[in-house]
């Protein structure tokens, strides 16, 4: 007997971005719709988060309804909903959670709850049919550095994480301080193009007794260290060179150590997730790297890299499948750990 489709329409909004999707069997994507608030955080230089959540309110219900209306679905048609509860801004992630849970009750559908960072690793499975774990996996957000490996669908051995800045806040920093603006890592990604990688010698941090853990803090403070040192000599900074610098250090490490922890862990599969995955310094490194290790290298467009519910979909098929269920009771909550339920 065939087995019936399993539609999951999607929310994700634990940040700056009002998203809803529809998924079929965890891998085909039927809509994805993301209403960003970039622009009007833009003027504040960072998300805000009481006007984050005020616009989630604002947006949620035509971005869901824009969801089934480009999938060409009917809310009937949809097996269950899922949505994004953690870890992320309290007050913007309860607007996903309530309106997601209204929907699931009205309809009578199951509800899911999907955790932030398992999405962005099922990312990888939408545009790779192939893909199934085991495989090692780098996550690279605005709020996370994770290094792991993926077990099962859903099962992680976190090997190392940052100890400070997360490695997309880091490029977010830096960009700041050049006056390139938010969000930073693609203006930083951008300006890079045309600059040199070894014009500048940044520090890469080591942890000691932790090889796969990251620290940024000490690349971020010799990077404003130098634009200060600059100021106060009157001179110039090239922007690009900077820009290339900075990122060149932080990739570096980056690869290094995700190739090194697939090499140890005997994964001949290495995935990047997170914002900071559609950086193309990033991308090629890692292509090259895994290349000359014989690994093969998997990555999601950027659109699926950075914050969307079309990889919230794709997780909550793998729990759907578990048997993962939440209640009527389910909550936001903010700094959800990867792997707790
Ligand atoms: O995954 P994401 O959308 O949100 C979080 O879950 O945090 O990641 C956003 C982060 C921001 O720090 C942003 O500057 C960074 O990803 N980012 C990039 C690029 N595009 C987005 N960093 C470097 N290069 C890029 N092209
Ligand atoms: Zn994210």
């Amino acid at each position: 007997m065939e087995e019936k489709d399993i539609l999951i329409l999607a929310v994700e909004s634990s940040c700056d971005e009002t998203a809803a999707a529809v998924v079929r069997n965890g891998r085909q994507v039927l809509s994805n719709v993301i209403s960003s608030q970039i622009a009007l955080h833009t003027q504040f230089g960072g998300v805000v988060p009481e006007i984050a959540s005020r616009k989630h309110m604002e947006k949620i219900n035509q971005v869901i309804a824009q969801a089934l209306t480009d999938a060409g679905v009917a809310l009937e048609d949809i097996t269950a909903i899922a949505v994004t509860y953690g870890p992320g801004l309290v007050g913007a992630l309860l607007v996903g959670v309530a309106e997601a849970k209204a929907i699931a009750y009205g309809a009578g559908k199951p509800l899911v709850g999907v955790h932030h960072i398992e999405g962005h690793v099922s990312a990888n499975y939408i545009e790779n049919p192939d893909l199934e774990p085991p495989f090692a996996c780098l996550i690279v957000s605005g709020g996370h550095t994770h290094l792991v490996i993926v077990r099962d669908y859903g099962e992680f051995e976190i090997l190392g994480r940052t100890r400070d800045d997360a490695a997309g806040e880091a490029f977010d920093k830096v960009a700041r301080a050049v006056g390139l603006g938010y969000p930073g890592g693609p203006k930083v990604d951008q300006a890079a193009r045309q600059g040199n990688p070894h014009a500048m010698e940044f520090p890469r941090a080591r942890v000691e007794g932790a090889p796969y853990d990251f620290s940024f803090s000490g690349l971020k403070s010799a990077v404003l260290n130098y634009i200060n040192r600059a100021k106060m000599t009157g001179e110039e900074i090239c922007v690009p060179d900077l820009a290339a610098s900075f990122q060149n250090a932080v990739v570096e490490v980056l690869v290094e150590r995700s190739v090194a922890a697939a090499r140890e862990y005997d994964c001949k599969k290495l995935a990047i997730a997170g914002g900071v995955a559609s950086n193309h310094a990033l991308r090629e490194a890692m292509k090259e790297a895994c290349q000359r290790a014989g690994i093969r290298f998997y990555h999601p467009s950027p659109v699926f890299c950075t914050d969307n519910a079309a990889m919230i979909g794709a997780a909550a098929y793998y729990e759907y499948r578990k048997g993962t269920r939440h209640g009527w009771d389910l909550n936001a909550v903010p700094n959800l750990k990867l792997g707790e339920r």
